[in-house]
């Protein structure tokens, strides 16, 4: 049931508004990107004129399903600046991603957007429970990721003192959260337990630190992870999600009180949950990949983006604003292993209910006579005493079953070293694919 009693807790009143004055806001706004998209992007233009739409089409939100998606091949196709809605002058900011093959997808944005950014930014870190005078302190990257500089002039605009710290370092990181004593820190999940090994490492405390909150987001993580996270160093922990193509940072976050969800900015993101498979929409409550229209933003108007990232959608509690269930995955990271499909997620689950295990893992996989096979290699708890040959295999036996009984597919189970599964100081890279190429 939404409590909306306590108000004090909310940044903008547009966060509890009723259903109606959202759906109010969000039609004209929809409809402007819309128009916008068309007007100013040729591949927009085609693409809604193959698909036989025109923005006047779009009168009510279930129009939507008619106008084509966008996918990051699209970004890549109109390299580098094809997609922008305004001259390229009024760019004020690029970011781009990486991207492992081929050409990065490149983002821009305008002052406005830069400034709805740190606007959503500064909501997300308000929902966590951040405020005016606490110290941030970020570990995302900066540059042209959009971690570190999203969350940087979100936490900048709510009045936070940043500490632009970025990643790497690690030991560099725990000197100046032991120094500056920071209330919050942001990072991949990943990440955050690297730090807290390295609290370890110098025969610190990271439960003794000055952390009250962790805002992680980046890459999927799971429930287990969180509690992990939340014990290592006795803090709230808090989902933050959010992608390059959208915005990046600050698209749907945790509220504290609630933590049941990733509640949407749905004044500025409007959500649909499709099948993968077939493209069609799938009602509120069903599980699905996430596709997602900006309602606001100038430089890249993004119609109908397919996220790849796979969550459900569900009615809003701390906020009227609907909610992402924690994602499971992404569409790109399922494996499937003699038909059974499997999420790096699910075996994390898993694994944290180990006490001999810890968090570190990568998945393995492989193929013998055309038929795939998944290890896991998984670290030992540091701290819990070099465990003997013989707990390592009865360990490694029960995750197997339970990876047996629970995903329904057969998995090696290695328990490494500590320190032998290679730390990120970004995104954690879970799969490690060692099939021939096809
Ligand atoms: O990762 C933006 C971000 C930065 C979000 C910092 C949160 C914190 P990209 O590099 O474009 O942008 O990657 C976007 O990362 O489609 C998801 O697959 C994944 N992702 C982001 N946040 C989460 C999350 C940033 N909270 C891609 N849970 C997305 C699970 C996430 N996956």
């Amino acid at each position: 049931m939404l409590d909306t009693s306590d108000r004090s807790e909310v940044r903008e009143p547009i966060e509890i508004a009723s259903r109606d004055e959202i759906a109010a806001l969000q039609l004209p706004r929809l409809r402007a990107t819309v128009r916008l998209a068309y007007d100013k992007v040729p591949h927009y233009r085609r693409a809604f004129e193959q698909a036989g739409v025109h923005p006047d089409d779009l009168r009510s939100f279930d129009d939507l399903r008619r106008f084509p998606f966008t996918c990051k091949d699209d970004l890549r196709a109109n390299y580098p600046f094809g997609m922008f809605a305004v001259p390229r002058e009024q760019v004020l900011r690029i970011h781009a991603s990486s991207g492992t093959t081929g050409k990065p997808t490149v983002v821009g944005y305008t002052r406005a957007d830069i400034n709805t950014w740190a606007e959503v930014m500064a909501r997300s870190i308000h929902a966590a429970g951040g405020r005016a005078g606490d110290i941030f302190h970020i570990t995302h990257g900066y540059g042209l990721f959009t971690g570190g500089l999203g969350v940087h002039y979100g936490a900048e605009h709510l009045g936070c003192t940043v500490v632009p710290i970025s990643g790497g370092q690690t030991p560099r990181q725990v000197q100046l959260i032991t120094d500056f004593r920071p209330d919050l820190i942001i990072g991949t999940p990943s990440y955050m337990l690297a730090i807290a090994d390295e609290f370890e490492r110098q025969g610190l405390d990271p439960r003794a630190s000055s952390l009250r909150v962790v805002m992680c987001g980046a890459e999927p993580w799971t429930v287990a992870m969180r509690h992990e996270i939340e014990a290592r160093f006795d803090v709230n922990a808090y989902d933050l999600y959010g992608l390059s193509e959208i915005i990046g940072p600050g698209v749907a976050c945790e509220c504290a009180g609630s933590k049941d969800g990733l509640h949407i900015w749905e004044d500025h993101f409007f959500p649909e949950i499709i099948d993968p498979a077939t493209g069609e929409p799938l009602p509120d409550g069903q599980p699905g990949e996430l596709v997602l229209t900006t309602l606001t933003k100038q430089a890249l108007p993004i119609i109908r983006y397919r996220t790849r990232d796979l969550t459900r959608l569900l009615p809003g509690t701390a906020r009227t604003m609907r909610r992402i269930q924690k994602i499971a995955g992404r569409t790109d990271d399922m494996l499937i292993i003699r038909g059974v499909n499997v999420f790096p997620s699910q075996i994390e689950e898993l694994l944290l209910k180990e006490p001999l295990l810890s968090p570190h893992y990568v998945l393995e996989v492989t193929r013998r006579d055309h038929l795939d096979a998944l290890a896991v290699v998984v670290e030992a708890r540091p701290g819990t005493g070099a465990p003997d040959e013989a707990a390592r295999q009865t360990c490694a036996g029960r995750l197997a079953h339970a990876v047996k009984a629970y995903i329904g597919v057969n998995v090696r189970v290695r328990v490494a070293e500590a320190g032998e599964v290679e730390r990120s100081v970004g995104k954690a890279k879970r799969i490690i694919d060692l099939r021939p190429p096809a």
